[in-house]
């Protein structure tokens, strides 16, 4: 081989490289998440290897802040400059939104190919589908109406769990006497929100929610019923630490896997912080339906919606999707951030009890009909609404409204925002 068919030869296998290259970067997903913490970050990393793996380089975004608000403006702000990241993790009535404004890819061909309309619950396929077509991959089925308890204060409270508000009550101030913080609480609008949606429906039961909150019934919002979730709320603030003002809600969480807490209102991602501690369901840490609400679930799904970003972004949207209503993904990805699979043909084996409680819960709430979508995570009303109601319960709260300007205001708020 002379030097010149040499050189031809590596120029040759440099284009390759190079169209290799080409194609492989193209293969890429920038998402757009708010999922920090360490367990959720690690829950995160399954899906990332799983796309790297298939030759997919994600592009990572991340906007820190529970329940994603933080992440919302970030969106809006890509958005409006025209260039949308591929793939957004999305909640309930603001998928509406988004597709509303025709920036949805269509996924119908992948669902279609793969049958996600037989396995995907139709609670979710309704914000997964706009107009009929699949915009959206969901990822699992979270729920708020969780309290997680530290199980060595449990125990030296005598070990029984709180199966209503009054026994809540006894055992915050069994906690209290233990010279801990009884209740973990970080004062963010969407933290006060999941806590008072599980207080409205333990105080009124599921038709009671559905009034109040799925269907914002004005007389639900300010009748005597809402009266007692009022002075609920007054009464668990004071079972608080003096710094929960603000405070990112795996904070909260590491205050009662530490023992610094005996418990804390909070939805299944909790348990992706313990068992990322090490602390195993029914050693170290117990998991319950918030007091007075078993037999309801109030859910929140994951989903990623994936943006018209046209070319060849496409392939790898895609494969995203693809990858996360796999089976074994779907397993490997919920155990570890706390949540259930996002498809109904898929075996509790390998989750552990809170997962297969979770499972298990969701199907009988789903046959029951007391299967609601949570406020606080988007599910129950669109976005101006829930700040609406969200202003209102915060700031009643923090005091700055008492019960009765509360209980005229929610109403009042609604009608504005709608
Ligand atoms: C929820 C989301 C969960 C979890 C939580 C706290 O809205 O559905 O996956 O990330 O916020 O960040």
């Amino acid at each position: 081989m002379n030097i010149r068919m040499i050189s031809k030869l590596a120029a040759g296998a440099a284009m390759l490289a190079m169209v290799a290259g080409t194609a492989k970067s193209a293969e890429q997903v920038e998402v757009l998440h708010w999922w920090t913490s360490g367990g959720e970050a690690a829950a995160l990393n399954v899906l990332k290897e799983n796309l790297q793996k298939q030759g997919v380089t994600w592009k990572d975004m991340p906007v820190a802040g529970g329940a994603g608000s933080a992440a919302m403006t970030a969106l809006r702000a890509r958005v409006t400059a025209g260039d949308p990241p591929t793939a957004v993790q999305l909640l309930g009535f603001d998928l509406r939104d988004w597709s509303e404004m025709g920036v949805a890819a269509n996924l119908d061909d992948l669902a279609a190919k793969e049958g996600w309309d037989k396995v995907i619950p139709p609670a979710l396929q309704a914000f997964s589908k706009y107009e009929g077509h699949w915009v959206a991959a969901p990822v699992n089925i979270h729920s708020t109406n969780w309290l997680w308890l530290n199980k060595a204060a449990l125990d030296k409270a005598g070990g029984k769990v709180p199966t209503n508000l009054d026994e809540l009550i006894t055992l915050l101030d069994a906690f209290k006497a233990q010279g801990i913080t009884a209740l973990a609480h970080g004062g963010v609008p969407w933290q006060d929100g999941t806590l008072w949606e599980a207080v409205v429906l333990s105080t009124g039961g599921p038709d009671f929610y559905k009034k109040a909150v799925l269907d914002a019934d004005p007389a639900a919002l300010s009748g005597d019923t809402m009266k007692k979730v009022f002075d609920t709320m007054s009464k668990l603030r004071t079972y608080f630490d003096p710094n929960f003002s603000g405070r990112e809600w795996n904070l909260s969480t590491a205050l009662v896997i530490e023992g610094k807490a005996g418990a804390q209102e909070m939805g299944d991602w909790s348990k992706g912080e313990w068992l990322r501690a090490n602390k195993k369901p029914g050693t170290d840490f117990v998991c319950i339906r918030f007091p007075g609400t078993q037999g309801s679930v109030l859910f929140n799904a994951d989903q990623f919606m994936m943006f018209d970003v046209g070319g060849d972004a496409e392939k790898a949207q895609q494969k995203m999707a693809s990858a996360v209503e796999n089976p074994a993904f779907q397993i490997a990805f919920n155990t570890v951030k706390g949540s259930v699979p996002a498809r109904t043909d898929i075996s509790d084996e390998k989750f552990d009890d809170c997962g297969k409680k979770g499972m298990k819960d969701l199907n009988e709430a789903s046959t029951k009909g007391t299967l609601m979508g949570s406020l606080a995570h988007g599910y129950a009303q669109p976005a101006a609404v829930k700040e609406a109601m969200l202003d209102v319960i915060t700031q009643h709260l923090n005091g700055q409204l008492t019960t009765d300007a509360a209980l005229k205001r929610l109403p009042e708020a609604v009608a504005a925002a709608k």
